[in-house]
């Protein structure tokens, strides 16, 4: 916190936060920055014309942005891109504009204007506000799940380049992604480990989507896609098991039970590799520790600390040898049977 303003002004600002999120969704929406390229900049009327929105209005909300080093006012009411509002291109290296339309899903919306009640009852908003579960309502919202599973792809793009960078999976053979969503992990890997297989495991209506990125990513002689329950069991055969941005999205019991079959299947040489945010604990600044909020409004799941995180492994009969801190919000825990 910035000691030289005063606590009342700061708050302001805090409360104010969620406006910030709104714009962001808002120019992702219209694609922006997709209209502007390297080095390029563009008066404002030509940009309202070409996302089809109010002059007046675009131009106050990309000054605002550009005040927060989002976008930036090259000469007057007129813009280019920064770093950061490179990131809201949809063709961008490290998108995140599915990630923004995500963010922006009115449901998901709607829950966090219920967020009350989750800290009040700890049950998830968005199961009150729309009186199913999260994942209930994305089966039945075919749209919206694929903005969901774009999004995530998103989250991979940051997390993969990342995880990969820390940790060297040279000895492994034949990985299983668990909860592997649309296959974008094990298509970095495979590229990465020319002599790897792979399989891609995650619920049957995300099979097609996965499929087709192992296409199109040129690894689908190497790996295959697998529809199924990681509640109910886990594709046997792997001496590399890969849980992803995905074990917080479940509470105790269902995390034990995942991991539990995970170890079922585990060789005991093999490995267990779960990525996720690992947040420390007191005070100290960290990105997991809003992430986890995400999950109390959403879902049942946590963003857990190592001391909460030992546990569970343990339960599913697992050890952690180590957590990796990552040049992303996430770490690489490793974990063999215990
Ligand atoms: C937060 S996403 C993470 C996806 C991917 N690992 C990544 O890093 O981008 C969680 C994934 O778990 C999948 N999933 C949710 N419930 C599942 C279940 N019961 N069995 C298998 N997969 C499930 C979702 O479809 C989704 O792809």
């Amino acid at each position: 916190m910035p000691q030289d303003v005063p606590p009342a002004v700061r708050m302001y600002e805090l409360l104010y936060s969620s406006v910030t999120s709104q714009l962001l969704i808002a120019v992702a929406e219209l694609g922006v920055a997709d209209h502007l390229g390297d080095g390029e900049s563009r008066h404002v009327d030509d940009l309202a014309k070409l996302t089809d929105s109010h002059p007046g209005s675009l131009y106050r909300a990309l000054r605002a942005l550009a005040s927060i080093g989002v976008f930036t006012e090259v000469e007057e009411r007129v813009f280019g891109l920064t770093p950061l509002a490179a990131t809201l291109r949809g063709d961008a290296d490290g998108s995140m504009r599915d990630l923004a339309r995500y963010v922006g899903l009115a449901p998901r919306q709607q829950a966090f204007g219920a967020l009350l009640h989750s800290v009040r009852t700890g049950t998830p908003a968005f199961d009150h506000v729309h009186g199913v579960s999260w994942w209930e309502y994305l089966t039945s919202h075919g749209e919206l799940a694929s903005v969901f599973n774009a999004a995530m792809g998103n989250m991979s793009q940051l997390v993969n380049g990342a995880t990969l960078e820390s940790y060297d999976l040279s000895g492994a053979k034949h990985l299983v992604d668990v909860g592997g969503g649309k296959g974008h992990l094990v298509a970095s890997i495979l590229k990465r480990y020319p002599e790897m297989t792979a399989v891609v495991y995650d619920l049957p209506r995300v099979v097609p989507a996965a499929e087709e990125v192992l296409r199109a990513e040129g690894v689908a002689d190497r790996a295959k896609c697998v529809g199924g329950d990681f509640l109910e069991w886990v594709p046997d055969g792997g001496d590399l098991y890969i849980v992803s941005w995905t074990l917080h999205d479940w509470d105790d019991e269902d995390s034990v039970a995942l991991l539990r079959n995970i170890r079922a299947v585990l060789p005991a040489d093999g490995t267990l590799i779960v990525i996720d945010e690992v947040p420390p604990p007191g005070d100290a600044p960290h990105f997991g520790k809003f992430e986890d909020i995400v999950m109390l409004t959403l879902l049942t799941g946590h963003i857990r600390t190592e001391a909460e995180l030992v546990p569970l492994f343990e339960a599913a009969g697992l050890r952690i040898t180590e957590i990796r801190p990552t040049s992303s919000p996430t770490s690489v825990i490793v974990a063999v049977p215990a």
